[in-house]
């Protein structure tokens, strides 16, 4: 049980964590956006700090309270767009034991940042604005980890779905799972009303075929509880 989780079990370890949303500016005072609060990775980030790790926290936009002092096994840095998103975690990941993204990455920005704030003109044509894809940097970093070798052995992906007619969003978490290629994934499903920005969640936490040997269970952990203890479980089984 996740409770009975003896403190400082990461003691030793270095874990990244990201929270929040990324922003990609469209110009000077525009932004492409998301509704990530990023309570869910800083409730992670205090968490796997409690538990004795070394954790950086790298954080995106968010709407959430850090608390006022920080634990001093816990750095902050932040950042805004996906790419610093990117260098942040790659530079941070590279020594780590474990990697959370919790962060809501942008899949896409805008190809042209206009230096000048876009004027409507009158009778002007509306804008379309075009977009390019943005890295995955889950992805990139489990594909360069297992190629070379070097980086975090545990690596946990979140997956926010909402799903839709005929789908079930836990089969395109298991399906997400097995395409990002990392250890754990986190699900939960998402609307206007769930989820984001609120104290309380549902979360599965699913295991990778690679991870479910380690772990010797095959049922996913199913959690429904506040943000901090869908962490503790998420910490937990991630330590195991
Ligand atoms: N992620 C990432 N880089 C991106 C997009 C997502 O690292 N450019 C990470 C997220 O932080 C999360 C996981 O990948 O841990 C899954 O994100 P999600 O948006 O659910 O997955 P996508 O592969 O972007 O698929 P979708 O088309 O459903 O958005
Ligand atoms: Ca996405």
């Amino acid at each position: 049980e996740p409770d009975a989780a003896p403190s400082g079990r990461l003691s030793g370890r270095t874990v990244v964590i990201t929270a929040g949303g990324t922003r990609e500016p469209l110009d000077p005072v525009r932004y492409l956006g998301n509704r990530s609060s990023g309570k869910q990775g800083i409730a992670l980030a205090l968490e796997a700090a409690a538990q004795g790790a070394e954790v950086t926290l790298i954080t995106g936009i968010i709407d959430a309270e850090l608390p006022p002092e920080l634990p001093g096994n816990l750095t902050r840095q932040s950042v805004e767009t996906a790419h610093q998103l990117q260098q942040a975690v790659l530079g941070a990941a590279e020594h780590a034991d474990m990697l959370i993204m919790a962060a809501a990455v942008a899949d896409f920005r805008p190809a042209e940042y206009a230096q000048a704030k876009i004027k409507k003109s009158e009778g002007g044509e509306n804008p379309v604005i075009t977009l390019e894809r943005n890295p995955d940097i889950l992805a990139d970093l489990v594909r360069r980890r297992n190629s070379s070798g070097r980086g975090p052995g545990v690596i946990v992906g979140f997956a926010a779905e909402t799903g839709d007619e005929g789908t079930d969003p836990l089969d395109l978490a298991q399906q997400k799972l097995l395409r990002k290629g990392c250890e754990l994934l986190v699900f939960n499903r998402v609307g206007e009303d769930l989820v984001f920005g609120q104290d309380q969640t549902e979360v599965h936490i699913l295991a990778s075929f690679g991870a479910q040997g380690v772990l010797g269970e095959a049922e996913p952990v199913h959690v429904t509880g506040s943000k901090q203890e869908a962490a503790s479980a998420v910490v937990a089984r991630a330590a195991q």
